[in-house]
């Protein structure tokens, strides 16, 4: 028996969300009744004991500063990452920072001198490329390879690109945005062997890594790459995973202690708040505690979302291809048996299909010809948006 209904579809209108409220920077139209499917939140309710523990924290009536180091917080984490993943994380190890992305912005900072080469693999998530080139280092692109439909890594470009002594860092999305591969265990050493050769800082960017297709595992940098530990920083969070996005809470995982107190001293420079506040603090522990089988049930769900696309695309949009989802709720939809340019496209999605996504183009030159589609929401709205869709192509 299902305990969460995820076919129900509530208004997220008038809530302040980016996403609904805030269709800027398209047609009048759009900004009405434009579908939007783009940033990376769901618009499915959070799960009943992460409510109730805000409930509580509300019913007290006073939100004062507030600390998550406590044995209920650590264990929380720990906990989660030890069921989930048989990943032991020690808890001195974890360093709070709202946020992933200003994690991954701090560690280019004090991993990266100005003008060293900072290898990501596109087409993948942008701000890694906003924050490599706002600390004026250099976007140094080891391409996914696209074949027969799947995603894989140029190992030879990869070892390529980390010979060079000017290219100090790699930052991985693991799972990938927004192509949505998990990487196998034997993928992650190959990596790890080429940055080792090479003397190499990872950031490990692992915040979907909980959203998971049915038989797809997850393996955590940390727990595979042995000695070179010191040199790897995984990024976690419960934003993705619950629904928590706007309580900007992360988990960085930092092992190597001259480089963690290095970080949390930056973020003191920098006046990045070292402290989550009282609401993030309360949902964490009810979530990571309390909330697995809520993540079941969503997995459950998402899997049929990416089986509805694609069985939709099939059978009404045969040009239209879901690149198979391993994981993330982002499903990646290749439009480029079309042959149009990332303006053309652009224009039949947002002026003639009325749907807000987030276009190909943004992650790299690599994903022109591409739509991410935020597939984490009723099957309804799904159908809406590929009818929407199917319409805009009609005459295609
Ligand atoms: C790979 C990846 N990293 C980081 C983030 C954002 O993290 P945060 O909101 O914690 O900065 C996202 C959000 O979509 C993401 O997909």
């Amino acid at each position: 028996m299902k305990k969460y209904d995820f076919d129900k579809k509530v208004s997220r209108l008038n809530t302040n969300s980016i996403k609904w409220d805030f269709r800027t920077n398209c047609s009048p139209k759009a900004q009405e009744d434009g579908l939007p499917l783009w940033i990376a939140d769901m618009d499915f309710e959070c799960a009943d004991p992460i409510i109730d523990s805000l409930h509580k924290l509300v019913d007290h009536k006073i939100f004062g500063y507030s600390s998550n180091k406590t044995d209920e917080y650590y264990d929380a984490v720990c906990g989660w990452y030890k069921r989930r993943f048989n990943w032991d994380i020690n808890r001195e190890d974890i360093v709070f920072t709202p946020g992933v992305v200003p994690a991954v912005s701090l560690l280019i900072k004090i991993l990266t001198e100005e003008g060293d080469g900072i290898i990501v693999q596109k087409p993948v998530y942008h701000p890694f490329e906003a924050k490599i080139k706002i600390n004026k280092r250099r976007v140094v692109d080891n391409p996914l390879i696209y074949k027969n439909g799947e995603y894989t890594i140029d190992f030879e470009d990869l070892e390529e690109k980390a010979k060079s002594v000017e290219n100090k860092l790699l930052i991985l999305c693991s799972p990938h945005n927004p192509v949505g591969r998990v990487w196998k265990e034997e993928e992650l050493k190959k990596i790890i062997e080429i940055c080792k050769k090479h003397n190499l800082w990872v950031i490990s960017d692992e915040i979907h890594s909980d959203l998971l297709r049915k038989g797809v595992k997850h393996t955590p940098m940390h727990s595979i790459c042995g000695d070179y530990k010191d040199r790897v920083v995984v990024c976690t969070a419960p934003s993705k995973t619950f629904n928590l996005a706007g309580m900007q809470l992360s988990n960085i995982i930092i092992s190597n202690k001259e480089l963690r107190d290095k970080y949390k001293n930056e973020m003191m420079f920098t006046g990045v708040s070292m402290s989550p506040n009282p609401f993030a603090i309360v949902a964490t522990i009810a979530a990571y505690n309390e909330s697995e089988d809520w993540v079941d049930e969503l997995n459950e769900y998402l899997d049929g979302n990416m089986e509805f696309i694609d069985t939709y695309l099939k059978e009404n949009l045969p040009k239209v291809k879901l690149v198979k989802s391993q994981g993330t709720y982002l499903a990646w939809l290749d439009f480029t048996a079309y042959g149009l340019n990332e303006v053309e496209l652009e224009d039949i999605m947002f002026k003639k299909a009325n749907v807000l996504l987030d276009e190909g183009y943004i992650f790299g030159k690599e994903g022109v010809g591409f739509e991410r589609v935020n597939a984490a929401c009723p099957k309804s709205t799904l159908k809406d948006f590929l009818d929407r869709v199917k319409d805009a192509f009609k005459d295609m």
